[in-house]
């Protein structure tokens, strides 16, 4: 069952959880001692009782309530802390969980969805751990204690006083269940409506420069109006249920009077005995309204949870697993060994790749676009988990590295790069926050950010808003490019990550490169020849195959796909200079 997920986390606080419950159940005990002491008062005025005696009553009364009240503080305080506690618990695990997640989750699953689960389900299991065990608990111990006392005054009279329960059970069964099926439609809406916030504002750029602004308000309009409609069925719903309740209880009431006052008159209970009747049974009306209101917490919270749960039980793709080998010290020869991968089944992506980077050296990949360029270098890093014993590092299968290791010595810089919404130096910094100021300029100049770094108004310091939404494509990349410096990685991987920069700015940070590129194993994706024209090795990929390898002369001797490359790009420059 979904809610037994819940118990790890009601197990680290079981002194709350003890003291919690303990509170409800002397409020409770204490809360029924007021009917009899009231029952009392007035059967000792039928003994023309002395006033003294009254007041005695009287401060027993406010004694009692006091005690009551004192407990009733107690068992909210700890019991709605418990449910901060655990909300606390369970929002850090989901987060933790979410950021171990496969790439392949995030393409199925919306933000606005995961956010819906990170809030607003949350919130309904935190419900579920504070208030629903709160109302419950209290419930069944008032109930049973004032279904005790009233038998003990009147047996029939109490059985004629539940006789309407059948109908309150039947009614928040159905109530309950309908409640139920409207709330999931009304959160399913509210994923929806923060997926379109979302998605406008990260893609802001794109609804203006497509004027879309007017069509996207229409939109969210008319999904906010379904928000609202299906709010206002829930309401209807849930506004009809307490009356209702409220209105079968009265019919107890009207029966108790009745049958009751029968009974006074004919001496078989006293009037004192009748009044505590009626106080206890007034005790009974709130746990029967609330019986149905923590069923719906809890089908609410247990619905909520099983979506968390979905999330939390969803496996992290990539993780350590089998004998890991650490290695003192990574060098950096990267072996790929006849590597076949494919994203899904059936349509290979890689196909017999065996491709041998020393140490220190530099790999040039070239290639279409989908020729498998960004899957081969994904597979370096285990962004996605490469097929066993066909890549290695220092001669050992990644798969047996240490994650932690592996990830440590590379640094990748992707074709779509992300920004934080922080300052330009602490995104360089992402991966090594302890850098000082003027290694960070030091990397920010060698990715050729030098005229940004004078233009800015704050330097380093300036906040690049969300996304780096302040930068140009260009600026984008090359920020990632120090980023990646800044690691001082044993391998790097570049994946055509100039491509929004200008030939000639490339080639101005190429030469740069090539001084930090040094002592570093470097994979380089690149379509133009003039940046991959100095490496050692060039690779061009097709359809997943190499179908030709070597150095530059070597490769435009050879008169293949390259040299057709190389010259198809010399034609266009000379178009360019005219
Ligand atoms: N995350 C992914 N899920 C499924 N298929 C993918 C994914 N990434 C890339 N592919 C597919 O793999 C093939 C190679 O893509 P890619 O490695 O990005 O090529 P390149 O970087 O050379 O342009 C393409 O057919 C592409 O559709
Ligand atoms: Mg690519």
């Amino acid at each position: 069952m979904t809610l037994r997920a819940l118990v790890p986390y009601f197990r680290r606080h079981p002194a709350k959880l003890v003291s919690g419950i303990g509170s409800i159940a002397l409020a409770a005990a204490i809360g029924l001692v007021a009917p009899l002491l009231v029952g009392n008062a007035v059967d000792a005025l039928r003994d023309a009782a002395s006033a003294e005696r009254l007041l005695r009553y009287g401060v027993l009364l406010v004694g009692v309530v006091a005690l009551q009240g004192l407990f009733t503080f107690a068992q909210r305080w700890i019991l709605v802390g418990l449910s901060r506690d655990i909300e606390f618990e369970l929002r850090n695990d989901y987060f933790e969980h979410l950021e171990r997640l496969p790439l392949s989750f995030y393409q199925e699953s919306t933000t606005g969805d995961l956010m819906a689960r990170g809030t607003n389900d949350l919130q309904a299991v935190r419900m579920l751990c504070g208030p629903a065990i709160m109302y419950g608990s209290n419930t069944l111990f008032t109930a049973t204690g004032a279904l005790f006392f009233m038998a003990r005054i009147e047996g029939r009279l109490t059985l004629l006083a539940l006789a309407t329960m059948p109908l309150v059970a039947v009614a928040t069964q159905v109530f309950g269940s309908k409640i139920h099926v409207l709330f999931e439609r009304v959160q399913e809406q509210f994923s929806t409506l923060s997926t379109r916030v979302q998605e406008n504002l990260a893609g802001v750029r794109v609804v203006r420069a497509y004027a879309r602004e007017e069509s996207e308000q229409a939109t969210f309009r008319t999904a906010n109006d379904e928000y609202v409609e299906r709010n206002r069925h829930l309401i209807r719903w849930t506004a009809a249920f307490h009356p209702m309740l409220q209105g079968l209880v009265g019919v107890g009431f009207v029966a108790v009077l009745w049958y009751g006052g029968l009974q006074v008159t004919r001496g078989v209970i006293t009037v004192g005995e009748f009044v505590s009747f009626n106080f206890f049974l007034s005790k009974l009306v709130w746990p029967m309204i609330a019986i149905g209101w923590v069923i719906n917490l809890v089908q609410r919270g247990s619905a909520s949870l099983a979506r968390i749960l979905k999330v939390l039980e969803t496996e992290p793709a990539v993780r350590d697993q089998g004998t890991l080998a650490a290695l003192p010290e990574i060098r950096g020869r990267v072996v790929f060994r006849d590597m076949e991968f494919a994203w899904e089944e059936a349509t290979p992506v890689l196909r017999g790749i065996d491709l041998e980077v020393p140490a220190g050296a530099t790999v040039a990949l070239v290639g279409r676009t989908g020729a498998g360029k960004s899957t081969l270098l994904s597979l370096i890093p285990r962004l996605v988990e490469p097929p066993r014993d066909r890549l290695f590092i220092d001669g050992v299968d990644v798969r047996s590295l240490p994650l932690a290791q592996l990830r440590a010595t590379i640094a990748a810089v992707p074709q779509e790069t992300f920004l934080f919404s922080t300052t330009l130096g602490a995104n360089i910094a992402l991966g090594r926050p302890d850098a000082t100021e003027t290694e960070i300029e030091a990397v920010a100049r060698a990715a050729g950010l030098e005229q940004e770094l004078e233009e800015l108004p704050d330097g380093l310091a300036t906040r690049i808003g969300e996304r780096g939404i302040t930068l140009s494509g260009g600026q984008k990349q090359r920020v990632a490019l120090a980023r990646a410096l800044l690691r001082r990685p044993r391998i790097l991987l570049l994946d055509d990550c100039l491509s929004a920069v200008d030939t000639a700015t490339e080639e101005r940070i190429l030469g740069h490169l090539r001084r930090e590129f040094e002592g570093r194993t470097v994979f380089l994706v690149s379509h133009r020849v003039s940046a991959v024209r100095g490496a050692d090795q060039i690779v061009v990929l097709d359809r997943g195959r190499i179908v030709e390898r070597g150095r530059h002369d070597e490769l435009l001797a050879a008169g293949g796909a390259y040299s057709e490359l190389a010259r198809l790009q010399r034609l266009e420059e000379e178009l360019e200079a005219v």
